[in-house]
């Protein structure tokens, strides 16, 4: 009887976590990979991403991606897949002379059509993404990493972001925690990194009341509100970024200076990219 009723709720727990969801809101960018994409296409004007940015100047991304068949995530279409970017020595960025961000190493995503003053610069709009760790690319925590964030249009800050690893202005978050992170370096929601599966998270930027809001669930499970009007100054537009920018250990200089241990291959998947307008408070839960 006992078995029975388990296996009942198991069966359910089942069911609902198979349902996938869709974008109820009208969508910004959209970075969910059709399943036709091969890697050589993240170097063309077909990617969805800027074939440009981020990443090491003799990196092309078709060397960084990986386009591994894992289950899809919860707002993948049935013709859309999970993409996995890394970074090895050579993912040193290089945005003026040489020699480049000596301090990190960066692969990141930006959407195309996100110069930094487009309409995500406006109103509420809110970011998605699912994350999992790539077994076969294992991370460093002893390093802090930024995975997904919005860099301001003037470079000058960031307004949100989304970390792992050791927090170089927080020592006592727990290094295997993933974090959603303000403009000042504060903690607004943190939780255990999963060894396997989806974790998905979205986040609400309100820029005409500067609050923030945070989304969370597990696999295939329904966002659920983690954090709500969060004071947040998101002003002054900029670019989505997700990917994985590894910062080095043991300087205060972490763009040009600092530790990296060398031969590194370290990498993460992501799925279900996309930004939406949150107008009327719409959110794909
Ligand atoms: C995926 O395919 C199934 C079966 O054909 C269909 O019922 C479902 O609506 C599709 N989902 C999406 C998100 O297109
Ligand atoms: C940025 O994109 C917007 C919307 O497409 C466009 O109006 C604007 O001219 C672009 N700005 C630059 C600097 O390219
Ligand atoms: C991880 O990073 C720390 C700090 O830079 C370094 O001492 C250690 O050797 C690294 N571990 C591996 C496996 O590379
Ligand atoms: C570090 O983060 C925790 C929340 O996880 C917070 O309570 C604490 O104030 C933060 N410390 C600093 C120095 O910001
Ligand atoms: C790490 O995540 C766990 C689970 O959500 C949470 O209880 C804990 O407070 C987090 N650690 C810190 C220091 O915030």
């Amino acid at each position: 009887m006992l078995v029975t009723t388990f296996l009942v709720a198991l069966w359910a727990t089942a069911a609902v976590c198979q349902a996938q969801a869709s974008v109820r809101c009208p969508l910004v960018f959209d970075g969910r990979i059709p399943s036709t994409v091969t890697n050589t296409v993240f170097d063309t004007a077909s990617s969805p991403f800027n074939p440009e940015y981020v990443k090491g100047k003799d990196l092309a991304f078709s060397s960084m991606v990986s386009l591994p068949a894992s289950q899809a995530s919860r707002f993948e279409e049935n013709d859309t897949k999970a993409v996995g970017i890394s970074i090895n020595d050579e993912s040193i960025f290089q945005p003026g002379d040489p020699p480049g961000q000596l301090g990190f190493r960066r692969a990141e995503f930006l959407y195309k059509a996100n110069n930094g003053t487009d309409a995500s610069a406006t109103g509420l709009k809110t970011v998605h993404w699912s994350v999992q760790l790539d077994p076969s690319k294992p991370l460093n925590l002893s390093h802090e990493y930024m995975m997904v964030w919005r860099e301001r249009n003037d470079f000058s800050a960031n307004q949100f972001m989304f970390q792992t690893g050791s927090l170089l202005y927080n020592t006592s978050v727990p290094k295997d925690n993933w974090s959603v992170v303000g403009k000042t370096n504060n903690i607004i929601f943190t939780t255990p990194v999963s060894k396997d599966g989806w974790q998905n998270f979205a986040v609400s930027l309100d820029q005409d009341k500067n609050k923030l809001r945070v989304y969370y669930s597990v696999g295939n499970g329904q966002l659920k509100l983690v954090a709500d009007s969060v004071v947040n100054d998101n002003s002054g537009g900029g670019q989505f970024h997700a990917g994985l920018l590894k910062k080095p250990t043991g300087t205060a200089d972490v763009v040009n200076a600092g530790y990296q241990e060398t031969g590194i291959d370290e990498g993460v998947i992501y799925g279900s990219l996309f930004v939406e307008d949150s107008a009327g408070q719409c959110v794909s839960l």
